[in-house]
């Protein structure tokens, strides 16, 4: 009896705390016309993943399903009228889900190359927070060089990345983050101004750092009092870009009326409110921009340029494996707020 093919995968089973993720061996599909197989040498790590396994994030497949929205490995086999790309082959793809596994069959499209310096570990870890930087910044805030942004958790991957966006855009960037190395790297490595603690009122010391006319930009993934003070901030023409909530996950259990508290204190925004004020709200969400592909591969493309020419760096923080212990431990590292920049998972080998 010949045994089909599998590939060892970390899955979300419940939502519970990080320790119920559960590892397992699932069927693994011949590629596909148009398909491509790829060994996962490294996983990015998201705060959504987390979302996802608190049962919190909104497109999410039926149980049990493996979290992971980018992998970095090697090419193992190519499906049926594949063009471009051979086994042995690097790349880069951005996933749905299903990046904490060993091997996944995806699209031949969505694969991308990266330059030779970067790491697999490194490779992985710039797709969705570059990506998300770039979209909340230059596509959804027209950032210009010159103006004022606020990057709240500047320690962050998203915020990492949003911080030598808009430095290398001539920008002027203030920021927060919750410990003293993280906001010394957003200054010193990275070129911000300044960079407050998160933990403490931060808003006052903003206002002081860039002066009454306030901000022009705001990137804000928390939600809850940040928006409000976010919204304060604003300077006439002012552009609040709203991309998270993390407000909603404050620890390593799911907590319905946490999550339901971080909502109701979101302020709303009445469309005069914002006449009166001359400001903008705007939303994004990388998941939910399908129809603008054409406009996200380019930019990725460019990001990966820029870090070929060493002009952008992915942050790394920490890896571990990838394997169901590996996960326990990268996502309570992230409950516990202590990664500056990103946490990746690595096979083995990688
Ligand atoms: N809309 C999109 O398309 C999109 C895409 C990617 C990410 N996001 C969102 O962007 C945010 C950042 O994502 P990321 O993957 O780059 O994560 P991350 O910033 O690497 O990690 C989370 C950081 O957020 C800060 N934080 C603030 N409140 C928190 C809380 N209640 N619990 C835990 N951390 C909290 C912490 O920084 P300090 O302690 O230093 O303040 C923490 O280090 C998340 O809200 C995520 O959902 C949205």
């Amino acid at each position: 009896m010949s045994s089909r093919p599998t590939t060892r995968a970390v899955l979300i089973e419940r939502h519970v705390p990080p320790e119920a993720f559960v590892e397992r061996d699932v069927p693994l599909a011949d590629p596909g016309p148009g398909e491509v197989h790829l060994r996962v040498a490294a996983a990015g790590v998201n705060f959504a993943d987390l979302m996802m396994r608190a049962g919190l994030y909104g497109t999410v497949p039926p149980r049990p399903h493996s979290p992971g929205f980018e992998v970095a490995g090697e090419v193992v086999a190519v499906g049926p009228g594949v063009d471009g790309w051979r086994p042995g082959e690097r790349a880069v793809a951005g996933l749905r889900y299903g990046g904490y596994a060993h091997d996944v069959v995806i699209p031949a499209e969505r694969l991308l190359r990266y330059p030779e310096v970067l790491s697999p570990a490194e490779a992985a870890a710039m797709p969705v927070v570059f990506l998300t930087a770039w979209v909340c910044l230059f596509e959804a805030a027209r950032a210009r060089p010159e103006e004022t942004v606020l990057v709240l958790g500047a320690g962050g991957g998203v915020g990492t990345a949003a911080v030598q966006l808009a430095v290398g855009r001539g920008l002027r960037v203030v920021g927060t983050a919750g410990e003293e190395r993280k906001r010394r790297f957003v200054t010193e490595e990275l070129g911000a101004d300044a960079c407050f603690d998160s933990r403490a009122e931060w808003e006052s010391s903003v206002r002081a750092s860039v002066g009454e006319r306030g901000i022009d930009v705001a990137l804000d993934p928390v939600g809850g009092k940040a928006t409000a003070a976010c919204r304060r901030l604003l300077a006439p023409l002012g552009r609040l870009v709203f991309y998270g909530l993390s407000d909603a996950v404050p620890g390593r259990r799911r907590s319905l009326p946490r999550a339901a508290l971080a909502w109701l204190r979101t302020p709303r925004f009445h469309p005069l409110s914002l006449v009166e004020r001359n400001i903008g709200v705007l939303g994004v969400h990388l998941l939910h921009l399908g129809s603008r592909e054409p406009l996200l591969r380019p930019a990725l493309e460019a990001i990966f340029q820029a870090a070929a020419a060493g002009e952008l760096r992915p942050v790394v923080d920490r890896t571990f494996p990838l394997s169901r212990d590996g996960a326990v431990a990268a996502h309570a590292y992230i409950h516990a707020r202590r990664n500056l920049g990103k946490v990746v998972l690595c096979a083995p080998e990688a």
